[in-house]
């Protein structure tokens, strides 16, 4: 590697190996990593910690971290960690098998926040004293500015915080992303905040690089490793008809004149689904799109490329390989159109309203009321986390939520009683999506809301199951205005951890 990439002579003394790196983690401490959904986040040091930890482990010793970052990661960070048991506190987000299995397990401690909260929470002193950073960069500027990576989310917070940091410069990532990024010093602890200066998506309200006092970084190892997604599955046909049921109703909005043409900035959770709404977007006609969003995932780079999609900001990117093949390829137009943020600014509660952005998120279970749950099967065993969706969804203009209406092969209806989890109240949902269809929650009372569901949501196969449930609760109910029969509320989860059905 040139030292192009490392041109603050300053440091140049502390370029080491990744082992060396991971020597200064001690047991017991606070780690804070770079990293969001699988961009940006370190590659070779927290390997190395493994190793480490695993050894010690292997002398009869104790060794574990707290872990902090900005979203998920990859199996070099999460899983490496998680497989030697590593980790005794995760936050805030993941989505790594090993990890989840733990966490599942109840012998790693986890804590599911959402990714707006995470930097100013870091700020209170409400996760302790912060030990190290360590930081996937693209580059370090002559002056010791950090040009990041692929992702920015909690990284100024973490360098901010930590009393040492190590830098990780991993020269895969394209040069060209310099100049990307927008990283914005003007937050303040209360009741010091002024009004964050952003009034369209692709503001710049910042500065290209991380700021980071020279003085903290004990360790600059250099690498050179991709960034890890998965690639996405081809989108299905269930997929098909839940991105044409919402490309529908955005037309009907546009017509309404509740919408401008080009709609408002979207925001987008990843995943099949999401991305087939983007592939029918692009397909209906719309265009001059924006984004204001946590993540960018193929569906928003080919909106990009193909200038549909005029600008796009966010925090990190979930690229295919291919994908990311291309937005190497392609930097110098990518990073005329993309904006890259801290995490606490792109999903800022303040912006999201301000801007009135459209969230679509996947769920996996809501109930006749609106109630949503992004995050827990059978109401205990944790999938993923509730990441940026609350932050969108509590505020954004339109608060949508998607899912095919079965899982499990049919054994389980999407659509249930009563959610066996919360994550998002029947106060911050306005549209249920499944492929039998929309429903339309805005302006609706809890039984409105229900037969809404009912009729639109739900799988024919659970369809009078749902409304037998709702016309006994409207009738027998302690309450009529949100109706419940509170033995049977959640039996239809009870019925299938026991057979194996949600079938009556
Ligand atoms: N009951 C039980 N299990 C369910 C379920 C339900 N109602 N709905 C989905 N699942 C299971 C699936 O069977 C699958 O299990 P598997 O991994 O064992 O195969 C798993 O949950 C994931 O579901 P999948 O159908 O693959 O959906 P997805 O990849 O679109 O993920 C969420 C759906 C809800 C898990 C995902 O959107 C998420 O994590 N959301 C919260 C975070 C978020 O919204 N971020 C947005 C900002 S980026």
């Amino acid at each position: 590697m040139s030292d192009e990439r490392i041109r603050d002579a300053r440091l140049l003394d502390r370029i080491m190996s990744a082992d060396a790196a991971a020597a200064f983690i001690e047991p017991g401490t606070t780690v804070a990593m770079s990293g969001f959904t699988g961009s940006g986040y370190p590659k070779a040091v927290p390997l190395a910690l493994a190793q480490r930890i695993e050894q010690r482990h292997a002398q009869g010793e104790p060794f574990q971290i707290r872990l902090l970052t900005g979203a998920s990661t990859a199996p070099e960070l999460d899983g490496a960690l998680a497989k030697v048991d590593g980790l005794a506190l995760r936050l805030p987000f993941q989505s790594d098998p090993d990890a989840r299995k733990r966490i599942n397990d109840g012998t790693l401690e986890y804590i599911d926040a959402h990714l707006s909260h995470v930097a100013q929470h870091a700020w209170f002193g409400f996760y302790g004293e912060i030990d190290t950073a360590v930081i996937e960069v693209s580059a370090i500027r002559e002056d010791g500015a950090l040009v990041p990576s692929t992702s920015v989310g909690n990284n100024k917070t973490w360098l901010d915080l930590a009393k040492k940091v190590i830098l990780e410069v991993n020269d895969w990532q394209p040069a060209g992303v310099e100049g990307m990024h927008d990283i914005y010093y003007g937050t303040a602890l209360p009741p010091h905040r002024r009004p964050i200066p952003l009034v369209h998506p692709d503001d710049r309200i910042g500065e290209t690089a991380l700021r980071c006092d020279p003085a903290k970084v004990v360790a600059v190892v250099r690498t050179h490793g991709p960034d890890r997604n998965s690639p996405f599955n081809p989108a299905d046909e269930c997929s098909r008809q839940i991105a044409a049921h919402l490309i529908e109703f955005l037309q009907h909005e546009v017509k309404a004149g509740r919408l401008p043409p080009n709609l408002l900035p979207l925001q987008s959770g990843v995943g099949n689904i999401p991305n087939a709404v983007l592939a029918g977007l692009a397909a209906s006609g719309f265009r001059d799109l924006t984004a204001f969003t946590e993540v960018i995932q193929d569906g928003m780079l080919d909106l990009l490329h193909e200038g549909i999609l005029t600008s796009a900001s966010c925090t990190g990117f979930a690229l295919s390989p291919e994908a990311n093949e291309r937005f190497k390829r392609d930097i110098d137009f990518y990073r005329q159109r993309i904006v890259m943020r801290t995490q606490e600014i792109s999903n800022h509660p303040e912006l999201v309203r301000r801007l009135g952005c459209i969230g679509m998120n996947g769920m996996v279970e809501a109930d006749l009321y609106g109630n949503v749950n992004s995050t827990h099967i059978m109401g205990t065993r944790i999938q993923n986390g509730i990441g940026g969706s609350g932050d969108f969804a509590r505020n954004g203009f339109l608060s949508i939520f998607l899912s095919p209406s079965t899982a499990k092969g049919g054994s389980i209806s999407s659509i249930v009683p009563m959610v066996s989890h919360v994550d998002h109240t029947e106060h911050d949902v306005s549209i249920i999506v499944t492929e039998q269809g929309l429903a339309d929650l805005r302006g609706l009372s809890p039984k409105q809301r229900a037969r809404q569901i009912i009729a639109h949501c739900a799988h024919p196969d659970f369809r009078d199951a749902l409304q037998d449930y709702f016309a006994r609760a409207c009738r027998d109910s302690y309450g009529k205005h949100t109706p419940h029969l509170l033995p049977e509320a959640l039996s239809w989860h009870q019925r299938w951890l026991d057979t194996g059905t949600m079938r009556p």
